[in-house]
């Protein structure tokens, strides 16, 4: 009985054994299973890594390629002549080129990404144009158009406005590229008073010497008469004397104006010669008894030689500094200032004439450059034509601002490098063909 029991307890154990084998291999399998699926999962995790790499490798050359394209753009926005400004549909500046940021006076860091209307509210007349044309989906060609800077200045611009769509037509943005006229605008100004002066030119010459012999003989024979005569006779030659010496002074500007003029360039101490000009102004003062104006120098302190013809700006600070006291009749002050600038990278020396006389109105400053032009009963308008056209030797420029009752403002800038700038034998040829 014993026996039997521990046969079966044995067979008890046998079978569970067996069991245990069956666990066994089923594990095995699933353990072989599990150890190929892992295989075939370190093969695809390699296969991944690799198109991942790939991938990689493509979005890197795609944004090398994309930098690349961004910086070809740039430069050639860059190189461009003209402004350019492009917004996204929202109206958010997209592209900004450093001519826009010359022409507008903006840096393009500070309004890229920012709101064009915005950005530009202080610039009169200039973000309707392009906004509009993307809100009624109209392309624009070379409109000129004239916007007002915050410093009241106005610049006369040519724009052209493209519309910005996507391939299924919706409008993405726009473009607007413009041209700074000014300058032409300026130039086309000089050109006609050059006209100007050439027919001037032209009768200068015919009348200047018909003129000066007659008149020089009227003033000797006046000044004998002056000798002899008395009271009233004594008077009226004393008349003669001085009309034939306005005449003569009028037919030398003439002929100023008209002949080519060579410069007698030197250096020169620029306070030394606004200094004559005062000697002068001084007299002009006390011959007029008119003691009320007062003169207030403010020179710049630092080097003050400049490469010139001192005699000609002389005369042409003196029919400035003339006028300023003409346009006081009641006195007032004429603030005169010198100080060294930079003018489009040219080192420039400045030279400001401010008096508070009763100033020019609008109409009138366009004009007062041009020969002949006066407001004056006794006036000849040709000091200013002389004053331009001695600044313009000298390869300066001359500005003026101005209103009514405001007094007047005159800039001379002559450049400061004029030893690299100015050729001492160069000569105008200024209506030489004139007189030739
Ligand atoms: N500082 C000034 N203030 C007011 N008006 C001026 C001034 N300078 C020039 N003008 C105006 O410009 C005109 C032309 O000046 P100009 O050529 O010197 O001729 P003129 O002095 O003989 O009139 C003057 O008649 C005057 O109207
Ligand atoms: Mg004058």
């Amino acid at each position: 009985m014993k026996n039997l029991n521990s046969y079966k307890a044995k067979f008890k154990q046998f079978n569970n054994v067996k069991e245990l084998l069956t666990i066994f291999d089923s594990f095995n399998t699933y353990a072989q299973k599990l150890e190929s699926s892992y295989t075939q999962l370190q093969e695809r995790v390699k296969k991944i890594d690799q198109e991942m790499a790939y991938t990689n490798e493509c979005l890197n050359k795609k944004v090398l390629e994309l930098d690349n394209q961004t910086r070809f753009l740039n430069s050639i926005l860059g190189s461009m002549h003209s402004g350019v400004v492009a917004v996204d549909n929202d109206g958010k500046i997209m592209t900004f080129n450093n001519v826009a940021e010359s022409t507008l006076n903006v840096i393009a860091r500070d309004v890229l990404g920012n709101s064009f209307r915005s950005s530009f509210s202080h610039i009169g007349g200039f973000v309707d144009l392009l906004l509009e044309s993307m809100l009624k989906n109209r392309e624009i060609n070379n409109l000129k158009r004239v916007i007002e800077m915050d410093d009241g200045e106005t610049r006369n611009i040519e724009s052209s406005i493209s519309i910005l769509k996507d391939e299924n037509g919706a409008i993405t943005g726009a473009v607007e590229t413009f041209f700074d006229l000014s300058e032409i605008c300026e130039l086309k100004g000089r050109l006609n008073s050059a006209s100007d002066l050439v027919s001037v030119g032209t009768m200068a010459a015919s009348i200047a010497h018909e003129i000066r012999n007659p008149l020089n003989g009227i003033e000797g024979f006046a000044s004998l008469l002056e000798r002899d005569l008395e009271g009233d006779n004594l008077r009226l030659v004393k008349h003669i004397i001085k009309g034939t010496k306005n005449i003569n002074e009028i037919v030398t500007d003439l002929l100023f104006l008209a002949r080519p003029i060579k410069l007698n360039l030197r250096r020169y101490e620029l306070p030394k010669i606004i200094d004559k000009a005062l000697l002068f102004v001084d007299q002009e003062l006390g011959n007029k008894g008119c003691k009320n104006i007062q003169i207030e120098k403010d020179y710049d302190s630092s080097d003050g030689f400049i490469l010139c013809d001192p005699d000609r700006l002389q005369q042409a600070f003196l029919n400035i500094l003339l006028n300023a006291i003409q346009s006081m009749p009641e006195g007032g002050k004429i603030r005169i200032f010198t100080r060294k600038s930079t003018t489009k990278d040219i080192p420039t020396t400045q030279i400001g004439f401010v008096d508070t006389g009763d100033g020019i109105n609008d109409g009138t400053i366009k004009k007062i450059f041009e020969p002949f032009f006066t407001t004056k009963d006794d006036g000849t308008g040709l000091g200013l034509a002389i004053v331009r056209k001695i600044i313009e030797l000298h390869e300066g420029r001359i500005n003026i601002f101005s209103g009514p009752e405001k007094g007047t403002t005159i800039m001379v800038n002559l450049p400061g490098n004029q030893n690299e700038v100015l050729n001492t034998s160069r000569e105008t040829n200024f209506l030489s063909n004139v007189l030739a």
